[in-house]
């Protein structure tokens, strides 16, 4: 299933939506938007478990993200396929006109898997079974060899590489050592400490600081993980960003306000990031 009222929801609801007030500069924006919609699935699984079919349907979802002008669509296909199913992202990689971004642990399995695949860009994730979502990030220091690895095979295959990694100084190194073109800076820690000043703005320098030296490093920078609209608006003061991975804040408002309405509201909250 696709969205096939994806036509009359843009000429209908998203053009009767009040226009965020920096939307118009939204389509300009440097700072682009990624959607994870892992939790679509999540909610789909949660009622039809080892069926075929089943809804909300996440490429249905892609789909209405990219007509509401998300950049990307991320999908992290875990080794226990609790939301993400494979079928998802075959039929992910044949739809979506955007950019496919596959979160993946570094295993064998999931590296043939993405070599056949062909996403655009990976970013590995650790993964461990007993947790919620993806908790720490990648321990690119701890495995220099590994990663390499699967970096050159991927980067032969013409796919792109990030790691999804903590601010903090040997792990943005170690993925320039890597050879990875991006490093996704996990915004966990900030997102959690948002409501404690002194903290949050200890985790926005650790933020920037990781930011400008892989910057310095020839890294690109993407960030992710606990972002809303209201937390994202700090992001603004860190440098180089390329593209924010969201995912929980869109889905959860968009039970309130719909889907393409959220992944607006979000476009505009990002808007006029200067870099
Ligand atoms: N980036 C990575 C690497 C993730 O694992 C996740 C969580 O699935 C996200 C971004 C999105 O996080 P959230 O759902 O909290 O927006």
């Amino acid at each position: 299933m696709g969205c096939s009222w994806s036509a009359l929801f843009e000429a209908t609801i998203l053009k009767a939506m009040p226009v965020p007030p920096n939307a118009s500069r939204a389509a300009s924006a440097p700072l682009k938007l990624g959607v994870n919609i892992d939790h679509v699935a999540t909610l789909r699984q949660a009622r039809y478990r080892g069926d075929q079919g089943g809804e909300p349907d996440p490429v249905g979802a892609a789909l209405c993200c990219e007509a509401a002008g998300a950049h990307g669509i991320t999908a992290h296909l875990r080794e226990d396929r609790r939301h993400i199913q494979d079928r998802d992202v075959l039929e992910l990689r044949r739809r979506i006109r955007t950019r496919l971004n596959l979160e993946m642990a570094n295993t064998p399995a999931m590296v043939r898997f993405a070599l056949k695949l062909k996403p655009d860009i990976i970013c590995l994730v650790p993964e461990r079974r007993q947790e919620l979502t993806t908790e720490g990030g990648l321990d690119a220091a701890g495995q220099v060899t590994a990663l390499r690895r699967t970096t050159r095979q991927m980067k032969d295959a013409e796919i792109e590489v990030s790691l999804f990694i903590v601010p903090d100084r040997e792990q943005v190194e170690a993925a320039a050592q890597i050879g990875a073109n991006f490093i996704e800076l996990h915004t966990g820690p900030y997102a959690h400490a948002f409501a404690r000043k002194k903290e949050r703005q200890v985790e926005l320098n650790r933020l920037v600081t990781a930011a400008r030296l892989a910057h310095r490093l020839g890294v690109r920078v993407n960030a992710g993980h606990g972002l809303n609209v209201q937390n994202v608006s700090l992001l603004h003061g860190v440098p180089h960003l390329v593209e924010l991975n969201i995912g929980h804040s869109i889905v959860s408002r968009a039970i309130l306000i719909g889907l393409g309405p959220a992944v607006q509201e979000m476009l505009g909250a990002m808007a006029g990031y200067s870099g």
